[in-house]
């Protein structure tokens, strides 16, 4: 089943107020680290790489489950490469991308799977390569406005959704999902209600 398929052609519209300046601080970290490819793991729409794309990054692709999501790849002025997939088990080969980013995926996912999404990553990304992950802060690092308004939008992704969230937060987010002594950590950002690290393979 399709999950996104209810909100594939409004979900760029709707989470601009709040993903807008993560996509240009991304491609900021990106323009910074200079990679020659990239490969966004659960891209959604395309959206980041539509980003990337239009500061001129190329040899940019894109995976993810859902086909309504990837449907969206193709709209607009900057049409993204992206494929259906597994995260949690792609058929790519090892060490294939300088980057690698993973934004606003694993906050749904049972941990165990958004672990696995995480050692994909770090397999298909080559040694000294980059690894980038976005996604929302836990509840105890924001202000109760923000937190209202993250509560709000994964309540209406579903109960599923929702589910996994809440248990997102009780392993305190991406330092639950992600040991430090496992990733070596070069960039830590708070942006409001979102957390982004970069990890260098
Ligand atoms: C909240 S959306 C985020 C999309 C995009 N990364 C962004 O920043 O807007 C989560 C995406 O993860 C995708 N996804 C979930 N599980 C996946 C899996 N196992 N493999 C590939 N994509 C998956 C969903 O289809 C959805 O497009």
């Amino acid at each position: 089943m399709d999950e996104y398929r209810k909100f594939a052609g409004v979900y760029d519209i709707l989470l601009y107020p709040f993903l807008h300046s993560v996509r240009v601080k991304t491609t900021h970290i990106a323009s910074q680290l200079q990679p020659k490819s990239i490969i966004d793991i659960c891209c959604g729409t395309g959206k980041q790489l539509k980003y990337l794309k239009s500061h001129g990054f190329e040899n940019l692709e894109g995976i993810d489950l859902s086909v309504s999501m990837l449907n969206q790849t193709q709209k607009g002025e900057n049409p993204v490469n992206c494929r259906e997939g597994d995260a949690t088990a792609m058929d790519i080969p090892d060490n294939s991308y300088d980057m690698g980013i993973i934004s606003y995926a694993l906050h749904e996912k049972p941990k165990e799977t958004a672990q696995q999404i995480v050692r994909e990553a770090t397999r298909i990304i080559r040694p000294s390569g980059y690894l980038l992950v976005v996604d929302y802060a836990p509840d105890n690092a924001v202000n109760s406005l923000a937190k209202g308004m993250v509560h709000a939008v994964e309540r209406i992704a579903g109960k599923d959704h929702y589910h996994y969230f809440k248990k997102y937060n009780q392993y305190k987010g991406m330092d639950g999902l992600l040991p430090a002594e496992k990733l070596d950590q070069l960039h830590g950002f708070n942006l409001g209600t979102s957390q982004l690290r970069v990890y260098k393979m």
